[in-house]
């Protein structure tokens, strides 16, 4: 059975920088409080008209399928993460079909937020392996900007996001030394509640409490989006920041120790980690943790934010386009969100 491995990579990340002075300027926050909390200097924000999810994704996709020496058309499969579409429905990856002019191949769009793009690269990896496509495009892309609340109110995660998007193609390989050699993937969805947008959705208030929101009086049944729910800021993201903290803490570590020990690995032997950019604390405690040095870790964070399922990919590349990570180096990337999910999968450049 053949293995995958990372053919080509690519980011993208839009040019206006938007710092934590910056946003003073809509909320009661400052730069020390977001430097010291999460180790954010300054973010990205796509054009409000110009770009969109999409676009971000086929700005990185471009160089990833380059790089890999192929092209757009030789793609066989997409495979697409965001929280952010375009659209409501239809999801991203058809867009990148089209925008992409693509063949009329298969595209899945994966909804696993902060753990997208290893669910995601998961999923490309099963089909190379099983021998179904051989150049499969794998894309983690958002645009924030877009839906956040820029009030106080919303302080606590309009801070963190950012924008921008990541691409790889797998290709498979026959060299027993190279490619991914295993992924884990997890949920707990009992924490649903906690980092999660509410609406618009379908729940109704199902779920309880948290799932709040004021519907209008509609004759047939309660309304997907209502007037209330704007005015009352409803249609934002919540997060309980310290209960997501204290879950990835213990999740991080547990994931990348599975993956290196399903392998017959230790956290020694790792050249590097490339962990989902959540938060710089959260990184550095894994690095602690699992008694790493910093060059064994890749962070930017601190110039890009979260950017959700982009944040991994975009990293991945940088990390590789400024010579930190050569061939054949193990390589661990890593991810815990929304959900919870997490995930890792484990690579030999
Ligand atoms: O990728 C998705 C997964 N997400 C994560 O991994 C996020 C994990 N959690 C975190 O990174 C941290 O919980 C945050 C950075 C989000 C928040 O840090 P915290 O130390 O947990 O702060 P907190 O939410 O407990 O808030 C502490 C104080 C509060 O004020 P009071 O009640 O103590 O007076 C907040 O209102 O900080 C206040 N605060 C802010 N102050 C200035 C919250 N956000 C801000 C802000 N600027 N942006």
């Amino acid at each position: 059975m053949p293995r995958s491995k990372i053919a080509g990579i690519g980011k993208y990340v839009p040019e206006r920088v938007v710092t934590n002075q910056d946003l003073t300027q809509y909320m009661d926050t400052d730069d020390q409080w977001i430097l010291e909390r999460t180790g954010i200097k300054e973010r990205r924000y796509a054009h409000r008209t110009e770009e969109t999810t999409t676009t971000m994704a086929v700005e990185a996709a471009k160089i990833a399928i380059e790089r890999a020496g192929t092209t757009a058309q030789e793609i066989d499969f997409i495979v697409f993460a965001t929280l952010s579409p375009d659209y409501y429905f239809p999801g991203c990856g058809v867009m990148l079909q089209r925008a992409m002019k693509m063949k009329e191949v298969g595209a899945l769009d994966v909804r696993n937020q902060c753990s997208g793009f290893l669910y995601a690269i998961s999923v490309a990896d099963q089909f190379i392996k099983s021998g179904m496509y051989k150049n499969i495009l794998v894309v983690g892309s958002e645009k924030h900007s877009f839906g956040l609340d820029f009030s106080t109110r919303g302080r606590n995660i309009s801070v963190i996001f950012g924008d921008g998007a990541g691409a790889v193609v797998l290709q498979p390989t026959e060299k027993t030394d190279q490619g991914i050699l295993s992924t884990h993937l997890h949920s707990d969805g009992e924490s649903a509640e906690i980092l999660a947008m509410y609406n618009p959705g379908t729940h109704a208030n199902h779920w309880g409490e948290k799932n709040y929101a004021d519907f209008d009086e509609a004759p047939i049944a309660q309304m997907f989006m209502s007037h209330k729910m704007i005015d009352k800021a409803q249609n934002f993201p919540f997060m309980d920041g310290q209960s997501v903290f204290k879950k990835a803490v213990v999740k991080f570590p547990e994931v990348i120790m599975e993956a290196l020990l399903a392998n017959g690995y230790q956290s020694t032997d790792l050249n590097m980690l490339i962990p989902h950019q959540a938060n710089l604390r959260i990184s550095q405690f894994v690095q602690q943790k699992l008694k790493l040095t910093e060059d064994q870790v890749y962070n930017n964070i601190q110039q890009y934010g979260n950017t959700t399922a982009a944040s991994v990919p975009i990293a991945l590349c940088e990390a590789w386009e400024k010579g930190k990570i050569k061939e054949g180096d193990l390589v661990c990337l890593a991810a815990f969100g929304s959900g919870f999910t997490w995930a890792s999968a484990l690579l030999k450049w």
